[in-house]
């Protein structure tokens, strides 16, 4: 089979169901299983992705039993779902879900776990696959790994596979996050071992792949010598809401840089991979992560900011100080935004700046990468009055509004020559529709196909805590003294402004 031949039977193949398999959700009281998990079950089996022999087995402390838990869930579907609920899909889902009730770290609540699986299975031909999904509070990652090795729920040791997911965040530094890998990879190996980063599960976010390696006309520009520099930006509207307490440990660097922002650096600045396969794109994507030039304790005062949010307007609505939010203390120094300025130190990519920055409580909800090119190298139509050759600019919009735009020079119309800017917007909702799903589908359904793609690599995690580990160290023994410094609703402290501005640039026009 020549190779475009191969290409066009895999697109054209139908999207086969899951393994069959039971999922063990743990800290399945909490948010996560209500918001996303169960939608995203309830859309795969919408679309026929799930098999037909699977059982949900959810694990928690929360007072419920079997029935109480399907009703609960039930109720939280009506308000959590991103599509219109099927009832007869919700019946025949709700009819595999189980509940057993039990603390991480008691073995005889394990023995309960593989009794409740046993049944399930048993109740519904699932196949003796297991994965587990660990949405619970990092400090109980160590001890449920070890339970399920004791309790054999982790070892394949027959034709079936066993799997574990692991929620952010991985670690609380770069040390913590070695420990935990070493930890968990005594029990599980690496190919065992799902680290989410919802991010990836975002179809823009894996649009960029297809964008970057399935078209042949942006590949041969996208370098140092066309590229000026890139911007990427992950601004909220929202503040901490509910999460102070583990907000207040974290900060907006920890929270978001190691993990979402590096995995958009990776994926916007890696070569091509040889495949698709797993370890092929990833190999691609950690030796971008390795290639950033660490921070020393002078690049951390001269490129990165920190900033933390004062009071200020949402539209009408008067919005509290960061240090007004509950369990948020009244002198707190944690940053609720951050911005860096990164180098690659490879051949592609030398000399072009990779400005980062996020934030809570910022102007415009907007996830979004920004390809700044390099200018026309004069102008040609300077004696005509258009004397400044516009400097294209391709938006790659993660959320809202996801799409791709470009912004290029154009003749205005009329008779003396001059140029305006314009733009070309493809808009993901026009093309094919809203966003039917909650980001979680495509991940549940990788790990129940062995798909790992998408997770990310223990060398990849640590990599993205190397990169911080410099700014946290030296923002912990510099402690801020001008906080807060930015107003709630707007687009950040002044350094941030004053960063690119040193190098002679702005950041990009935000959509208002
Ligand atoms: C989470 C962070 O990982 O990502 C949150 O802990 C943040 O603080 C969220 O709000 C952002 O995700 P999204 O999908 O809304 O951009």
């Amino acid at each position: 089979m020549n190779p475009a031949e191969h290409k066009s039977t895999v697109e054209a193949a139908p999207a086969r169901p899951s393994d069959s398999c039971a999922m063990v959700i743990f800290g399945a009281g909490g948010d996560l299983t209500k918001r996303k998990l169960i939608p995203a079950l309830h859309n795969l089996a919408l679309d026929n992705l799930l098999s037909r022999q699977f059982a949900v087995i959810g694990f928690a402390t929360t007072a419920f039993d079997t029935e109480s838990f399907r009703g609960k869930l039930r109720k939280d579907l009506k308000e959590f779902s991103s599509r219109p609920i099927d009832d007869e899909i919700w019946e025949w889902l709700a009819r595999r879900i189980y509940y057993v009730r039990g603390a991480f770290d008691d073995a005889d609540a394990y023995k309960r776990l593989a009794a409740s699986i046993a049944e399930a299975s048993a109740e519904h031909g699932v196949h003796p696959n297991l994965f587990h999904y660990l949405a619970v509070a990092p400090r109980f990652f160590g001890a449920i790994v070890r339970q399920l090795e004791v309790a054999g729920l982790a070892k394949e040791d027959g034709g079936q596979w066993r799997r574990v997911i692991v929620e952010k965040p991985f670690g609380h530094d770069l040390e913590t996050a070695r420990a935990l890998n070493a930890e968990i990879k005594q029990v599980l190996d690496e190919r065992q071992i799902y680290r989410i980063d919802h991010y990836l599960g975002k179809e823009t976010v894996q649009n960029l792949m297809v964008f970057r390696f399935g078209n042949g006309i942006f590949e041969p520009i996208w370098n140092r010598r066309y590229i000026d520099h890139v911007q990427i930006t992950a601004a909220e509207t929202v503040g901490v809401e509910q999460r102070g307490g583990y907000y207040e440990t974290a900060g907006a660097l920890r929270d978001m840089v190691p993990n979402h922002l590096s995995q958009l650096v990776s994926l916007t600045a890696m070569e091509p991979p040889f495949s698709f396969g797993a370890d092929a794109v990833r190999d691609e994507q950690s030796k971008v992560l390795h290639a950033i030039q660490a921070f020393t304790p002078e690049d951390v005062l001269s490129k990165t900011v920190r900033g933390q949010y004062g009071e200020g307007m949402h539209g009408t609505e008067s919005v509290p100080a960061y240090r007004a939010e509950p369990r948020v203390a009244p002198d707190s120094r944690t940053e609720t935004y951050a911005a860096l300025k990164l180098t690659i130190d490879n051949w592609r990519w030398a000399g072009v700046p990779f400005y980062l920055r996020t934030g809570k409580r910022m102007a415009k909800r907007c996830t979004e990468i920004a390809i700044q090119f390099r200018r026309a190298p004069f102008s040609l139509f300077r004696r005509a009055g258009a004397d400044n050759p516009t400097q294209n600019r391709l938006v790659i919009r993660i959320q809202p509004d996801e799409g791709i735009a470009l912004t290029f020079g154009a003749k205005m119309p009329g008779t003396i020559m001059r140029q305006g800017e314009v733009h070309m917007d493809f808009s993901y909702a026009d093309q094919f529709g809203g966003p039917p799903s909650t980001g979680y589908e495509r991940l549940l359904y990788d790990c129940m196909t062995g798909d790992q793609t998408l997770f990310q690599r223990a060398d990849m995690v640590e990599a993205g805590w190397a990169l911080i580990q410099p700014i946290l160290d030296v923002w912990s023994v510099l402690p801020v003294r001008n906080f807060p410094n930015y107003a709630a609703s707007t687009w950040g402290p002044a350094e941030a402004n004053e960063l690119l501005a040193r190098d002679g640039r702005a950041w990009g026009k935000m959509p208002r």
